[in-house]
């Protein structure tokens, strides 16, 4: 076995590491025989030497090994299609694109994640919905896709625990933001999963990990070159994430409007992502259709109301109540006013995360607890025409001071202009 030094020295001078010397490195940090401390200055070496395609996907095959993994194409004997989202501020599509596509008849088996900052993460929206149960084993879950067709279940502790270990290190070693480290993280976990094809979004701007373009492109296609090694069927879409992703940021407010979303009723941006996305998961899937046919269906089974059919099934399958009426609902509601008229030339996405992070819908560290109720409902959105005393947004709080706090925040995350600049498209570019 080559000491850890040695591996850290090579990657520090820009060296390029073996498969095997990358798998010994992982495997045995994950059993405990390499230290935090040697781990760190890795992940520092790494972050400033950057990782070949061979060493990135090297890595990425080891944190597989590092537990278990799934087929659940096999134990279904049917084509998966999996969606991954790098997250962002109201980020609730895998709720609303699951239901639609197990109603175009493809099954939608997905582990996600909590979240931690400013992003939310599906789990503790779902967790707003009461009785829903995030923790099935691997047979309930395998089971639930079979019957209802879709589940949306927490990672379990054996799916690639090299990532919860390296993450965690990441996070406090200022060392997450590397797009090989990034790529490895994600694809390791979609891989392990199980999924025969995946559809990537990329978030891009104020609130997402990527604030550019290039950088964007740059992980996508760092994934993309992972699924294909692995032999998954891989595409990526860049999306706008300069502003927060249809209109409500909270728990239980998001999980309300994926919900409408289902039957017809979202805002045009996230609608328009949530029927792409399906359009893609689609064309991907065994039914052997393209995009075209797969947004002509992703938009039957909503107007038609099947797709709202699946949400009700698959929430009660989860234990959970459909009835939107039944989401917690927080006791001060605050609008926030427009202080002259104009349009919205920008609404920044972190600072309406941090609104809502600080209402108490997020964690600063993960033993803190979520509030569901409360969040922020942004009204108008960039472009939109704005009335003098015009509500801009909804705070909901727990409280009045929380409340007045929170609006402060998000009246400041929107820049007033005399005209309207265009709206822009949410989908920004798709690579393959
Ligand atoms: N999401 C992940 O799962 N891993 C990362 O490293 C970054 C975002």
């Amino acid at each position: 076995m080559i000491p850890a030094a040695e591996l850290i020295q090579r990657k520090r001078d820009g060296a390029e590491l073996g498969a095997d010397e990358l798998a010994e490195l992982v495997l045995g940090y994950t059993r405990g025989d390499v230290p935090d401390y040697q781990m760190a200055a890795f992940l520092m070496a790494v972050y400033f030497r950057g990782l070949s395609a061979a060493e990135t996907f090297a890595l990425t095959d080891a944190m597989i090994r590092s537990g278990e993994t799934l087929d659940l194409g096999k134990a279904l004997g049917r084509k998966v299609v999996d969606k991954h989202s790098t997250g962002g501020v109201g980020d609730k599509t895998s709720i609303a694109v699951g239901p639609i596509v197990a109603a175009c008849g493809v099954p939608f088996g997905k582990m996600s994640g909590r979240g931690l900052g400013h992003t939310g993460g599906t789990l503790d929206k779902l967790e707003s919905i009461p009785g829903y149960r995030v923790e099935l084993s691997t047979d309930e879950f395998v089971e639930q896709v079979r019957e209802v067709g879709m589940a949306i279940v927490g990672q379990t502790a054996d799916l690639v625990p090299a990532d919860k270990l390296l993450y965690a290190l990441r996070d406090v070693t200022a060392t997450v933001d590397n797009v090989s480290l990034i790529a490895a993280s994600i694809m390791s976990k979609k891989i392990a999963g199980g999924a025969d094809a995946i559809v990537l979004d990329v978030k891009v701007g104020d609130g997402a990990f990527m604030k550019t373009l290039d950088d964007a492109r740059e992980l996508g296609r760092a994934m993309i070159e992972l699924g294909r090694r692995a032999g998954r069927e891989t595409m990526c879409v860049l999306t706008d994430m300069e502003q927060p992703l249809g209109r409500a940021v909270g728990n239980a407010l998001e999980v309300r409007e994926a919900a409408d979303t289902v039957r017809g009723q979202g805002p045009d941006d996230f609608t328009e992502l949530v029927l792409d996305s399906v359009a893609h998961l689609l064309a991907l899937s065994d039914l052997g259709i393209d995009e075209q046919e797969g947004r002509r269906r992703a938009e039957q089974a909503v107007a038609t109301g099947a797709a709202f059919e699946a949400y009700e099934r698959w929430i009660r399958a989860q234990h959970g109540d459909p009835d939107l009426d039944v989401l917690p609902l927080a006791p001060v509601v605050r609008d926030v006013i427009a202080s002259r008229a104009g349009a919205v030339a920008s609404l920044g996405a972190i600072r309406v995360g941090l609104a809502a992070l600080h209402l108490g819908a997020g964690r600063r560290t993960k033993e803190d607890a979520v509030d569901h109720a409360v969040g922020v409902v942004c009204l108008k959105k960039r472009g939109d025409a704005v009335r003098e005393d015009e509500p801009l947004a909804q705070v909901h709080a727990r409280d009045d001071a929380s409340a007045g706090e929170a609006a402060a925040e998000v009246l400041a995350a929107y820049e007033l202009a005399d005209t309207a600049p265009p709206a822009g498209p949410i989908v920004l570019e798709v690579l393959t």
